[in-house]
């Protein structure tokens, strides 16, 4: 979708499309003269939010959506009719639209915030992939929105519109990465779509292959990777956008392309979904083109642990021991609690590059689900700045995230009698002694964990990548190039 700003007289344009409200509507029907029919479409129509209505005018302004309830309405309000507006206004066969940014008093929210709302809603909404059909549904025609406001709300408007479409290039290739099938997105795969980023100025992609990882010591992320035969990949995106010298945020992804879970492999039900144990990666990915096409003033390490976890005749048995990259050792109870052993890796690496906060997001624990469902991605931090600091995303964009405890009195259950720790504590709790693990190869350095186990896919009718957390990623990272 491409999102460009429109302004001048409603009455005046002339657009195959206008979404506005009712009270709007009224105004500019006047105006055009179209009183008579446009009253008989209304007769029927609920002015309330989850309604809208399709009015064919045959003028200059060929038809009106109108959306219900936002004359006067609450921000949580204006999201949910944004996001039953973006159904409707993609389901109209229109290769373009304006949407009237004024109808809506959204109380305490500015019009670039109601814009961007706008704009990420219609984003969700357009996606499609249609890839592996061999008759593809049809395309949806809407292109191009226009997003109509004052004269004196240009400037707030065209601020919004280049992080909106920033991020509706993130949520596609978020998207698109984790509804690929694993025969086709393995590790090198990802690296491949990652090397595209080096297109951009001030950007710069590499890989440590498994022969490199080895030398460095990665024993924990090798023990993962060396039951498969696709081989795994350390990916390292470097985006300096910021001043030279400064330290990088780095945000660190599980790339598990497949989990069969290994030698203590998973039941058949719904073990194809474990093709999006690569949606942390495809998340870090997505919100890094969203930075870099919005060209925000930071530094930024991402990394992304691409691997796959089968079981083999060399894959890890339960009861392996290795050393990972930190120098701790780890007894692998359960060579399904996979995610953490690839991490604790790429989180050592990552504090190679002396970044100010880790971020990492990964599909890590089925207990995350149980906990938290599918609404909010549990966070995990050892830093109370950086958490608030995500948390502040995630309500600011809808994408919200819900902190979770990782006191030491968790941290007992990752005992082993042989080596430095478990990889899996007891069922109780498995999120946060998931996230206690990864915490004792953060140490000192701000981290922050975001468990999306539960909200980067869908399962079922609506099964497909949500493009989860993008949204508060890239506002986390909006919020950081200012502070
Ligand atoms: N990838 C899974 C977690 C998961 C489950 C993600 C369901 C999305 C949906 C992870 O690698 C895993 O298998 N975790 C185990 C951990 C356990 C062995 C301690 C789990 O959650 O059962
Ligand atoms: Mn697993
Ligand atoms: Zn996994």
């Amino acid at each position: 979708m491409i999102y460009v700003n429109a302004t001048g007289a409603l009455e005046k344009l002339r657009t195959p499309c206008l979404v506005t409200s009712l009270e709007r509507a009224k105004i500019l029907v006047k105006h055009l003269g179209a009183e008579t029919a446009f009253n008989q479409a209304i007769s029927d129509f609920k002015d309330a939010v989850g309604h809208t209505l399709k009015i064919n005018l045959d003028g200059s302004i060929a038809r009106l959506v109108l959306v219900g309830g936002v004359d006067h309405c609450s921000a949580s309000d204006y999201k949910n009719a944004a996001t039953v507006m973006a159904k409707a206004v993609v389901g109209t066969p229109v290769a373009q639209t304006v949407i009237d940014m004024a109808a809506a008093d959204v109380a305490g929210k500015s019009i670039a915030w109601k814009a961007y709302t706008v704009m990420h809603a219609l984003s969700q909404a357009s996606y499609q992939f249609e890839t592996y059909k061999s008759k593809p549904a049809k395309a949806h025609t809407l292109k191009r929105v226009r997003l109509h406001a004052a004269a004196e709300d240009q400037r707030a408007i065209k601020a919004q519109l280049k992080l909106g479409n920033a991020l509706d290039q993130g949520l596609s290739l978020t998207k698109d990465l984790g509804n690929e099938p694993p025969n086709v997105c393995n590790p090198t795969y990802l690296f491949s779509q990652a090397k595209k980023l080096a297109a951009y100025d001030k950007v710069t992609v590499s890989a440590l292959d498994e022969k490199q990882m080895t030398a460095k010591g990665m024993g924990a992320f090798m023990a993962v990777s060396q039951g498969s035969d696709s081989p795994g990949k350390m990916i390292v995106i470097q985006y300096k956008g910021g001043k030279k010298g400064t330290s990088p945020v780095a945000l660190v992804g599980k790339g598990i392309t497949f989990d069969t879970g290994g030698i203590s492999l998973k039941p058949p039900p719904g073990m194809d979904e474990m093709k999006f144990d690569m949606c942390g990666a495809a998340a870090v990915l997505g919100a890094t083109l969203s930075a870099i096409e919005a060209q925000l003033p930071i530094n930024l390490l991402t990394i992304v642990a691409a691997a796959e976890n089968m079981p083999s005749g060399c894959a890890t048995r339960p009861g392996d021991i290795v050393t990972s990259s930190s120098g701790q050792t780890i007894e692998i109870l359960n060579t399904d609690a996979e995610g953490r052993l690839v991490l604790c890796d790429a989180i050592t690496h990552a504090k190679t590059f002396n970044p100010k906060a880790i971020v990492d997001v990964a599909t890590l624990t089925g207990a995350c689900i149980v906990a938290l469902g599918t609404h909010a991605s549990g966070l995990f931090s050892n830093d109370d700045d950086l958490a608030a600091a995500l948390l502040d995303a995630g309500t600011e964009t809808g994408d919200r995230a819900w902190r979770m405890p990782i006191w030491d009195e968790y941290q007992t259950s990752l005992k082993s009698n042989f080596a430095d720790m478990v990889n899996v504590g007891g069922r109780n709790a498995g999120s946060v002694t998931a996230a206690c693990f990864l915490s004792r190869f953060a140490k000192d350095t701000p981290w922050a964990h975001l468990d999306v186990a539960g909200s980067a896919f869908n399962s079922g009718a609506a099964k497909g990548a949500s493009g989860r957390p993008v949204p508060l990623l890239f506002q986390y990272l909006i919020d950081s190039a200012k502070a």
